[in-house]
């Protein structure tokens, strides 16, 4: 890159106050805020205007919808959660941890769809080619129509994908990428925002669908700024625990579809294969009889997830007693386990308590409380619940149990792992329930405990 070309057309303005400067400062001389100047392209001349706009508005009976248009990947989950598929001229967003698997997802997608004679180019700034054929090797032969380009330079992407035009093209990952034009490094709010923008006039000029790969930062939310979401149309999220091999897709905006949708995935030796029946999964290692397990079903957009939550009490030989959790809202359980000890009348306050979700899912729904609450109850006391008791409800501070949201689907999901009883609110009486289930219907905790862990324990 050429400093001195750079330096004529880049510009830095604050985010604070707009000042322009030519070069980068600490300190914004107009408004006084620190480090709030970012590096913009200022383009030679704005285009004029035309009297009236180049494109007559049209009716809205008249415009055709695009539902045929869609590119299917061949992979269920994730066209379900792209909405039925990758749609022509669209920008979409793929987040997640590193490692997790997003490379893997983008290349199997590329497999599919070139498989079937549709050109796709593959850029990759992060990998070698030969790296890059490790991985492919691992998922098959590759097919003709898949085109492989391993460059980081924003130019020369743009022009193999003018000369290709391939009907997808796939770009891990953004911060990888560098505009002739800006001198920051990639990765720079600067450099994702312009690359982003560049590769967004692809898809709306040429008519490729174009998927980014975006890292996320320690916090969990994708690096760079934020107009990068914005200006996509589809920002899907890669998760799971990379210990195990449960992954989750996850979309949180999509203009050509629902974000209610999740793409369930097991990452193994070949590859990411589909999970049909993700519970068994969970359940699949699960102990009948043992204390400090209860089992509840979670929801995952419209899916419904039946999970077990482990719950270990021990005494504490340190002034402090220690609370770790994982796959649950720390703070939440916290909060639970206070309901705990001043409604339920359990003494924790010298015990450690950690928690944990099978299977490394990560579980924030409130309907999951009072699952959480009795495996604790359940650890304490060292009493098993029954095996085949499934558990339903939000519990609040006052240690009353709350309605969850479409009990319906969960006590079938349940039913179909082959539970038969289930323990619930009160209030969320199912109008439709499963003939082979039978609830029990609580309305507060102590309610809740006495049904769960009935008869005597020596210990206590
Ligand atoms: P990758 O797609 O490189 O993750 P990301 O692009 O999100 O950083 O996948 C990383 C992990 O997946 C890596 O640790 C190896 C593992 N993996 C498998 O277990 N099986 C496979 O078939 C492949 C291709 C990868
Ligand atoms: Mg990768």
């Amino acid at each position: 890159m050429n400093a001195k070309t750079t330096s004529a057309k880049a510009i830095f303005v604050c985010q604070e106050c707009g000042h322009v400067s030519p070069k980068w400062l600490g300190r914004c001389p107009a408004c006084q805020a620190w480090n709030s100047l970012v590096e913009e392209i200022r383009t030679a001349k704005p285009p004029a205007r035309k009297a009236e706009a180049a494109v007559p508005p049209r009716r809205l009976a008249e415009v055709r919808s695009d539902a045929a248009q869609r590119l299917s990947t061949h992979l269920a989950e994730l066209d379900t959660v792209l909405g039925g598929g990758l749609v022509p001229g669209s920008l979409v967003l793929v987040g997640g941890d590193p490692g997790i698997g997003k490379s893997t997802l983008l290349l199997q997608a590329a497999f599919q769809v070139a498989a079937r004679g549709t050109r796709v180019l593959y850029v990759s700034g992060e990998e070698s080619p030969a790296q890059i054929k490790l991985r492919a090797d691992r998922l098959g032969s590759a097919p003709q129509e898949l085109f492989l380009l391993c460059e980081t330079g924003l130019d020369a992407i743009l022009a193999a994908a003018r000369e290709l035009s391939p009907a997808v093209l796939l770009v891990d990952s953004i911060q990888t990428l560098a505009h002739p034009e800006i001198a920051s490094a990639p990765g720079s709010v600067a450099q994702v925002r312009e690359c982003g923008a560049a590769l967004l006039a692809v898809a709306k000029d040429q008519g490729p669908a174009v998927v980014l790969v975006g890292h996320v930062t320690k916090e969990g939310v994708l690096a760079g700024p934020r107009i990068l979401e914005h200006m996509v149309d589809t920002v899907i999220y890669f998760e799971g625990d990379r210990h195990h091999d449960f992954r989750i897709l996850r979309a949180v905006k999509n203009r050509f579809g629902s974000t209610n949708e999740v793409g369930l995935f097991e990452m193994g030796s070949r590859g990411l294969t589909e999970v049909r029946d993700p519970s068994r999964l969970f359940l699949q290692e699960r102990r009948a009889g043992s204390s400090g397990s209860a089992v509840t079903v979670s929801l995952e957009g419209s899916r419904p997830l039946v999970v077990e939550i482990q719950a270990l009490v021990a005494p504490s030989y340190f002034g402090m007693p220690q609370r770790r959790v994982s796959g649950l809202d720390y703070n939440r359980s916290c909060l639970l386990l206070a309901v705990l000890e001043k409604r339920g009348g359990l003494a924790l306050g010298t015990q450690d308590v950690f928690l944990s979700v099978v299977g490394g899912l990560n579980v924030l729904e409130p309907a999951v409380d009072l699952g959480l609450i009795l495996a604790v109850a359940s650890s304490l006391r060292d009493q098993p619940l029954d095996s085949d008791l499934v558990v339903l409800g939000e519990v609040g501070l006052g240690g009353e149990i709350r309605t969850v949201s479409q009990p319906e689907r969960r006590l079938q999901e349940a039913e179909h792992m082959g539970f038969k009883r289930c323990l619930l609110p009160r209030a969320n009486r199912p109008r439709h329930a499963p003939a082979a289930m039978e609830w029990i219907e609580v309305d507060g905790i102590q309610d809740a405990l006495a049904q769960a862990l009935t008869g005597h324990n020596p210990r206590r």
